[in-house]
């Protein structure tokens, strides 16, 4: 059986988390095994990276490479080893975040983060036997989950303490809702855009009609 990899995306307050729980459970309940993971995060490393990334002060460019960098270790040790194995990665985030929040909400220079996401996910420099697919490793599916800033942001409200993104005014998560709709329309295919304003359970009716177009859940 071929890995599958898919991610899961949206501004903060989206909604994604029980749903991204829910997925790995039906496809375990269907036989497959499955790796749920996160970025920044997955690994001893990259999960130290992410501790920096949401809590200490730096610059865009500087925050840019701490994200790659623990995509990168992220990469080689959790994701490539287990779609070489005929897993289902269900990530929690990948590099549609970057271009979202760095490029978008961060206003960091889109081109630049082409030739970084080129270096760091071409497969030909990843080692484990990652199946033959697109040159740049991406996501089978990407589930982006869209709403209004305005409600991600009332969902959010006393919630937890809120990190370095978090703590953001609405007009940065507007500017990342637009680097989300421009790297869908830049990849139609792979992206499902779900309504994440609706109730959980429909949302959740979009996620699994989302997986089942493409013949992965009966
Ligand atoms: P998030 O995924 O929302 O986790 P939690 O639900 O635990 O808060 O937090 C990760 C944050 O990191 C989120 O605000 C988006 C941000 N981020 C980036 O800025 N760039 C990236 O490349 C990634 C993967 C995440």
């Amino acid at each position: 059986m071929s890995g599958l990899f898919i991610s899961f995306e949206g501004i903060d307050g989206a909604g994604k988390s029980t749903h991204i729980a829910a997925l790995a459970q039906a496809f375990e309940a269907q036989g497959r095994a499955v790796t749920l993971t996160r970025e920044p995060g997955g690994t001893p490393l990259a999960e130290a990276l992410r501790a920096l990334v949401l809590h200490e002060a730096m610059d865009p460019l500087t925050e840019t490479l701490l994200v790659f960098a623990a995509r990168r270790d992220h990469i080689t040790r959790v994701i490539a080893p287990a779609l070489a194995q005929g897993r289902v990665v269900v990530c929690d985030r990948f590099s549609d975040a970057t271009f979202a929040y760095q490029g978008g909400g961060r206003d960091f220079d889109w081109d630049v983060l082409r030739v970084l996401e080129n270096w760091v996910q071409a497969r030909d420099q990843i080692a484990s036997a990652v199946e033959p697919g697109p040159d740049v490793l991406q996501p089978d599916l990407t589930l982006w989950f869209d709403l209004p800033a305005a409600v991600a942001a009332q969902r959010l409200v006393g919630a937890r303490v809120p990190d370095r993104f978090e703590a953001q005014p609405s007009g940065f998560f507007e500017k990342v809702s637009a680097g989300y709709a421009r790297r869908c329309a830049q990849s139609p295919s792979r992206f499902a855009r779900i309504e994440a304003h609706m109730s959980a359970e429909s949302v959740w009716q979009q996620v699994l009609a989302s997986v089942r177009a493409k013949g992965w859940l009966s």
